[in-house]
């Protein structure tokens, strides 16, 4: 039985890392899907190798940040599609190298940080949420991050903040839509060796450190967070909103 079947969802920056497995995935699962994402190279080889595993997914180059771009991106879903069930809030961006300590921080830096990560988790719900409501429900995955918890990442200044942002907004929307069986949850994945962060990984000092912090000994990678987004955006678990669920390696325990 697949867990996702008559599913239609969007994933955001699908091209990549964590949502390029979680796009997979629910396909495999047999969710209709569409990735929205800014690289349309990368959407375009990601939706390409879904549909040759036989998945059903359109790829519409999106800037999460840019609110005639989200309009038109869910438009399309609906469209295509015949309505919206999930959505997952997963692009965002880590500005290494220019996120710095709040003093030494640009207004530039915190700006476009705070424009994709948070005001782009913000404006995906916002077009989504009108199609879960004629469609009696829904389910919105948030992709936050141990950084929106802890000061885990010294001198990520906005992008932590933006995670903390994403955790709040998870929480109000799950509250504020409850009624309307949208059930919105958040996924907080520990260190993931994905594209985001092949820069720091690149050197093996800080490799080793990152792995050091995870008690179960390695770094994650995207396939082990999709299953946690299946279970959140199938109908198991419909008594489920509101909530943190980490894929950590046991980091934020330890
Ligand atoms: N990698 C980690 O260690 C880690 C840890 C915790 C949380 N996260 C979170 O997981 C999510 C996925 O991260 P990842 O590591 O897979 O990142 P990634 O950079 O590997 O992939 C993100 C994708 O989003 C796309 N994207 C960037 N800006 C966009 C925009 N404005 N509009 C649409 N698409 C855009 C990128 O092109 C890329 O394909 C993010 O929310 C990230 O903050 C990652």
């Amino acid at each position: 039985m697949l867990r996702l079947k008559d599913k239609i969802a969007i994933v955001t920056g699908g091209g990549a890392g964590i949502g390029k497995a979680v796009a997979s995935s629910f396909a495999h699962e047999g969710a209709r899907v569409l990735i929205a994402e800014i690289d349309p190279v990368r959407g375009e080889s990601a939706a390409h190798e879904i549909r040759g595993l036989g998945g059903e997914v359109a790829f519409v180059p999106t800037d999460v940040s840019n609110l005639h771009d989200v309009q038109a991106m869910v438009n399309i879903a609906v469209k295509r599609f015949g309505g919206l069930d999930v959505l997952i809030n997963n692009a965002a961006i880590q500005m290494h190298g220019r996120d710095a300590r709040a003093h030494e921080l640009s207004e530039e830096t915190w700006d476009r940080t705070m424009s994709i990560n948070l005001r782009g988790t913000w404006l995906c719900s916002k077009y989504a949420i009108p199609e879960m409501l004629t469609r009696g429900g829904g389910s919105i995955i948030n992709i936050a991050s141990p950084t929106g918890l802890t000061g885990c990442a010294p001198t990520y200044t906005a992008y932590s903040t933006s995670k903390g942002g994403v955790i709040a907004l998870t929480r109000i929307m799950a509250i504020d839509y409850a009624r309307d069986k949208i059930r919105v949850n958040a996924i907080v994945p520990g260190t993931t060796d994905t594209p985001m962060i092949s820069t720091l990984l690149e050197d093996s000092e800080t490799r080793a450190k990152l792995v050091a912090k995870a008690p179960l000994g390695r770094l994650g990678t995207g396939e082990d967070v999709a299953p946690l987004a299946v279970f959140l955006a199938s109908d198991e678990s419909g008594y489920c909103t509101g909530g943190l669920y980490l894929v950590d390696g046991g980091m934020l325990t330890a």
